[in-house]
């Protein structure tokens, strides 16, 4: 692909790569759908629905749960195993949480890496009351040994412990009282196939749409007493990666800026300067995204051009760059993946303000 600088520059041009914008120095994470520290201090649970007609979008999910909550109230058993997978930040906990509420039972939540001796999944499956729900973040990190104890619990309600060593070791069978596991993953792929079949249930979440997201800021700004406007609202949903978490985070951003600057609403304006402040574009790309997407452009070419490569010429962590950027990049057309490496596309050269002279297209002229 060859690419030169357009003649006739897009109304915001981007920067030449040697004088990219110096790194900003506000917190990195702004667009992360992971969770920080400061979020979990804060407490997320003050924003997050209770119920599942407050849980916005999600359509299908929640039509599906409708249905088996009623049949399981009715039959007045528990839930069925439910696996929940998708990206950070789509409301997978949130959505553990409201169904404990609706089933009127305990949820205990948990995750993989805190369930690494054998007597953590024990202690915890005996703790539980008739109905209660276990919610295991990151199931596919589970170890082998704590896989092979939920099989049985999971099936038949039973925990199967062995009691001694060698010769004299016995197996005990301790019943259970029926439980529901929901289980949450970012990589359904990762989780081993005899784990997967015995979910009942298994749900992918998926981004959120724009009215969605509008709909999720308009709330959370109620609860946190804040006053926004539609457009406003609107602003903030569209520069947040179809993710409410992001969108929670760059509300609660932009109210900051907005006390600053003795503003007694969030109106359109206000939202869009603020973010433009923090280097959020109004496609929700950061910084981060520009410089790697400009690299690309600029160094390579356009690309084809592995990971390494890319993380060496911006300074960036591969991981990072694999995990937080790359897959919104890849989800909306901003990146393509191929067997020889990562390219961009022509619409990242228009909305960065590149010429496109796209090679594949002349071959396919003739
Ligand atoms: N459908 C939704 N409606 C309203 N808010 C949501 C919804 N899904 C998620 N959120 C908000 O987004 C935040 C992150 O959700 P969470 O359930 O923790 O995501 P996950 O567990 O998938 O990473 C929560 O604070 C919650 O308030
Ligand atoms: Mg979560």
């Amino acid at each position: 692909m060859a690419i030169k600088r357009s003649s006739d520059p897009q109304p915001t041009p981007p920067q030449p790569r040697k004088s990219h914008k110096p790194r900003p120095n506000y917190e990195v994470t702004l667009l992360s759908p992971k969770a920080n520290d400061r979020e979990n201090e804060q407490n997320e649970d003050k924003i997050r629905p209770q119920k599942l007609a407050d849980y916005i979008g999600q359509k299908d999910l929640k039509g599906i749960l409708n249905i088996a909550i009623a049949a399981a109230k009715g039959r007045q058993e528990p839930l069925d195993h439910l696996l929940l997978y998708g990206p950070p930040g789509l409301g997978k906990t949130t959505m553990s949480l409201i169904l404990a509420a609706e089933m009127g039972v305990n949820c205990k939540i948990t995750s993989a890496p805190a369930l690494e001796r054998p007597r953590d999944i024990t202690g915890l499956l005996v703790s539980l009351k008739p109905g209660d729900i276990i919610f295991i973040d990151e199931i596919h990190r589970l170890n082998h040994m704590t896989e092979e104890l939920l099989y049985p619990a999971m099936e038949d309600f039973r925990l199967d412990v062995t009691i001694g060593k060698g010769q004299t070791a016995k197996t005990r069978s301790i019943p259970l009282p029926p439980f529901t596991l929901v289980g949450a993953t970012t990589k359904a792929g990762a989780l081993s196939s005899p784990l997967r079949d015995r979910f009942g249930i298994i749900q992918r979440l998926r981004f959120y749409e724009l009215d969605e997201l509008t709909a999720i800021v308009k709330r959370t700004a109620e609860i946190i007493k804040t006053s926004i406007t539609e457009s406003g609202a609107v602003e903030i949903a569209r520069r947040s990666r179809g993710t409410p978490r992001i969108a929670n985070r760059l509300l609660r951003r932009v109210r900051d800026y907005a006390e600053v600057q003795k503003a007694d609403t969030i109106a359109e304006e206000l939202a869009a300067t603020a973010m433009e402040l923090f280097d959020v574009d109004n496609k929700g790309l950061d910084w981060t995204d520009r410089l790697v997407l400009s690299t690309i452009i600029e160094q390579f070419n356009g690309g084809p051009v592995g990971l390494e490569a890319i993380a060496a010429a911006t300074g960036e962590d591969r991981k990072t760059i694999e995990e937080v950027y790359e897959p919104y990049l890849l989800q909306n057309g901003y990146l393509s993946r191929t067997h020889r490496g990562r390219m961009v596309t022509d619409k990242t050269c228009q909305h960065l303000g590149y010429d496109v002279k796209s090679e594949n297209r002349q071959t396919e002229l003739f």
